[in-house]
């Protein structure tokens, strides 16, 4: 018997996204045969209460996505189980590899990453660490290097590296896997992909949220530490990555973390030329009045609810092609895309009415929708005795033989990602030196903002960040793309 324990399994995380990939992997009959699946907390409540939680969860979920179907619930029932826990002390857990049995186990730690290390501690006293086992690590894995490493070690101790998964649940994203078969499933973008042709790269993570509640964590965290040392880093390097050899994990990872290697250093000088921090003072967000971020907090803070940095790769592929990133809190919409602005021609023949013409430009859209999107000159349809140019934009996803197809449920991210470590893939999870390089980086930047004394500049809820983030572009004679927004 297979099992998968969720330690935190009664917390946010399980019940907003760990338990309806399960439901949704079970209604496509995608889950194991034979599955168990545990839920392990400290909450003091009968299997039977908490089966009632997960339903209420999973179903509301599922509903709003018309996918509710009691056959699929009853068979996801009958595989669900709970366990009160200390999950820190092995004899806790003991109690627990009792009822797993000696079948291969996967242990996701949805919990406060203050406790992995003891936690880890106690599984391999438990016997929940033996060779069939895995364990899958929700981020953040520390706040910088030395805890990333200090936690790591831990796991390391009671783990190998094959039976560890660090998520970040970026990488679980459909459209993100999609670059990378856009990027190596065609011939013709690839000879494209480099300082000849592309000008720069932006990356947006904007979401409409505040921090509300959750300022006990994200105070000490920061959209720096919180967003881009992952999602956003692990994005750059898949556009920015040379050609893996095979989909191995390994070589796929090899390439990530020469990218994050060459990924040019921040300096305490050049700080303020090339980063900002924001945070957010009162506005309007989705028509509704929102607090300040001190508000919520409920005191001054220096803590960054938005970030954006320019970044310089220095190897042969990108030299000279910026890749600008922004990320942040009450910004105006929920929105994560790639743009891959490419050079304009070099030399116009036309002569046309609206100027010269804007060059190509690829976007890669994760959020709202899903799609791949590539923007080319065309002619003006007419007898126009001047040849005019309009841009047409083509998808590039979900297309059928030239007509654009439904695309599939929408899954989340984790389903996937569910599914992944229990059959110990590890290709869309981070590796120690990737986690390793990429805190090494954050670390730089963090620091050059504590030496130049580099605060965050205010922007007001609901808008695009603080003008300095329009600032660092427009210093480069850019801009950020405001194409669907
Ligand atoms: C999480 C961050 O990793 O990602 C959150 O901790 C953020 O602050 C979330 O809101 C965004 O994820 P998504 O998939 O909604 O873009």
């Amino acid at each position: 018997m297979a099992a998968l324990i969720l330690f935190g399994g009664g917390g946010d995380l399980a019940m907003r996204m760990l338990l309806p990939s399960l439901y949704f992997l079970e209604h496509d009959g995608l889950l194991p045969e034979g599955l168990k699946i545990i839920g392990a907390a400290r909450s003091e409540e009968t299997a039977d209460e908490y089966i009632g939680k997960v339903q209420d969860a999973v179903k509301a979920k599922a509903e709003a996505d018309k996918a509710w179907d009691e056959d699929s619930w009853a068979r996801m029932k009958a595989r669900l189980d709970y366990l009160a826990i200390d999950a820190t002390s092995a004899e806790s857990l003991k109690r627990l590899k009792a009822k797993v049995g000696d079948g291969e186990v996967t242990s996701f730690l949805a919990v406060s990453p203050s406790l992995y290390g003891r936690i880890v501690t106690a599984m391999k006293e438990a016997g929940l660490a033996e060779r069939n086992c895995r364990i899958v690590l929700e981020k953040p894995v520390g706040r910088d290097l030395k805890s990333f490493l200090e936690i790591d070690d831990a796991v390391g101790h009671a783990f190998r590296e094959d039976q560890v998964f660090r998520i970040d649940h970026y990488l679980g994203k459909e459209t993100v896997q999609n670059l990378t078969a856009l990027r190596f499933g065609n011939t013709i973008f690839e000879p494209l992909w480099n300082n000849l042709t592309i000008d720069h790269v932006q990356i947006t993570i904007g979401e409409t949220v505040g921090v509300g509640d959750r300022w006990p964590y994200y105070d000490e965290y920061g959209a720096l530490r919180d967003m881009l040392q992952n999602h956003m880093l692990q994005l750059l390097c898949l556009v920015a990555m040379e050609p893996p050899s095979d989909l191995d994990p390994e070589s796929l990872r090899n390439e990530k973390v020469k990218v994050l290697r060459s990924l040019r250093p921040i300096t305490p000088e050049e700080a303020e030329r090339v980063t900002v921090r924001g945070q957010y003072v009162a506005g309007v967000s989705e028509g509704k009045p929102a607090k300040s971020y001190e508000e919520e907090r409920g005191q001054p803070s220096d803590t960054e609810t938005f970030v954006a940095i320019r970044a310089d790769i220095d190897n042969w592929r990108w030299a000279g092609v910026p890749f600008f990133m922004r990320t942040g809190k009450r910004l105006p919409e929920k929105r994560t895309e790639i743009v891959i602005q490419f050079k304009p021609v070099p030399h116009s023949i036309f002569d046309n009415d609206e100027g010269e013409a804007p060059a190509n430009r690829m976007i890669i859209e994760l959020q709202p929708e899903e799609d791949i999107s590539l923007t080319v000159m065309n002619k003006r349809p007419g007898l126009d005795k001047r040849m005019q140019l309009q841009p047409i934009t083509m998808s590039l996803s979900w297309g059928v033989d030239g007509k654009s197809a439904a695309p599939p449920r929408r899954r989340i991210a984790y389903e996937r990602l569910l599914l992944d470590a229990m059959h110990g893939d590890s290709t869309l999870f981070v590796r120690r030196d990737e986690a390793e390089q990429a805190w090494k980086w954050v670390d730089e930047v963090a620091d050059a903002w504590a030496e130049s004394g580099q605060k965050p500049d205010q922007y007001v809820a609901g808008t695009w960040g603080p003008d300095t983030a329009d600032m660092l572009m427009m210093r480069t004679g850019r801009d950020w793309n405001t194409t669907n927004v």
